[in-house]
């Protein structure tokens, strides 16, 4: 998934719009875009867009953003929206693999309530957004066969710790939040799961935008998650892989099967070895979805 699309919960309009993005996911949100007091409504609306979205054939990924643990309303949103069956939660505040086994146990329970096949719903956990969830990052790995994804968050942890910014009057992210970033690209590759980039919250500013996806695809990150229809068409631009760079991969591909045995390979003057090999496999299963 390149393109993880949030919209509103509790807003029919922007719901239907974000079926026509072209983005590959949309992440329906029953936290922090939605008031206290408009839970419940938000609730309703998400599962009945559910119901009519979810059957249609060719569409998005759909996912929830439910509330965290913490708030108490994790298992009221599970009770409503599990029913519409969506293909997956987004579980913000994660604290560490227990609590998305944690989280896993919860939807179990839903899914047989509802008649579900048991693991249909995967999980996408937001993992940097309390400073112990900094320190519990790298213990994902083994916490649930549902766990498809890492992302992070900066607005949340700036509020723990109390920050006054979380970028610099460039929009760069200041250090604690590139620690944030760095933890969650570690954490995702110890459990070998996706990892994907936080939001670009200044949706009007392409250049910005763009640059942020470039650096973020660089460092390892897959997709990134998105907050306005206009960023879908760059995400999803730069977090395809270049022609280019498919035909390298075939080709280190194709040279070390050539040679079973090789250790490094030559090809057009420049040497490949084992982690290449791996690289281009990575890319190339990429391709395929
Ligand atoms: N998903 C689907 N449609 C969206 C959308 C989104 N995230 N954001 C905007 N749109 C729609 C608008 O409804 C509008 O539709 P229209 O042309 O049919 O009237 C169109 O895209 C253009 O929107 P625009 O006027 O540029 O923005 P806005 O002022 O209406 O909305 C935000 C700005 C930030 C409120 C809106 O983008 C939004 O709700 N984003 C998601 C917020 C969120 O979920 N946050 C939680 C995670 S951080
Ligand atoms: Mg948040």
């Amino acid at each position: 998934m390149r393109s993880l699309l949030f919209i509103p919960g509790d807003s029919p309009k922007k719901l239907d719009k974000g079926l026509g993005s072209g983005a590959d996911a949309l992440l329906l949100d029953l936290e922090d875009s939605i008031s206290p007091q408009r839970k419940t409504e938000a609730r309703e609306t998400t599962l009945a867009f559910l119901k009519q979205a979810v059957p249609v054939k060719e569409r998005p990924r759909i996912y929830v953003r439910i509330n965290g643990f913490a708030t108490g309303l994790t298992d009221a949103d599970l009770d409503v929206i599990v029913a519409g069956s969506p293909d997956g939660i987004m579980f913000p505040k994660a604290e560490g693999g227990a609590a998305v086994t944690h989280c896993d146990a919860k939807i179990t329970a839903r899914e047989a309530m509802h008649g579900l096949p048991d693991g249909s719903l995967d999980i996408i956990a937001i993992a940097t957004e309390t400073a112990q969830a900094l320190f519990l990052a790298g213990t994902y790995g083994g916490s649930s066969k549902r766990l498809k994804g890492l992302t992070w968050g900066a607005e949340d942890l700036s509020v723990e710790l109390g920050a006054e910014a979380n970028r610099d009057k460039d929009g760069t992210f200041l250090a604690p939040y590139q620690l944030a970033r760095s933890l969650c690209l570690a954490g995702a590759g110890a459990a070998q799961v996706q990892a994907i980039d936080t939001v670009y919250v200044d949706f009007r500013n392409e250049t910005g935008f763009r640059r942020e996806c470039e650096e973020a695809k660089r460092d390892g990150f897959t997709g990134k998650m998105l907050i306005h229809p206009a960023q879908v068409a760059i995400c999803n631009e730069v977090f395809t892989p270049k022609p280019e760079a498919i035909e390298r991969a075939k080709a280190v591909v194709a040279a070390f099967a050539a040679d079973p045995g090789a250790g490094t390979v030559g090809i057009g003057g420049v040497m490949y070895d084992r982690p290449h090999l791996e690289r281009a496999r990575q890319l190339l299963a990429r391709v395929k979805v």
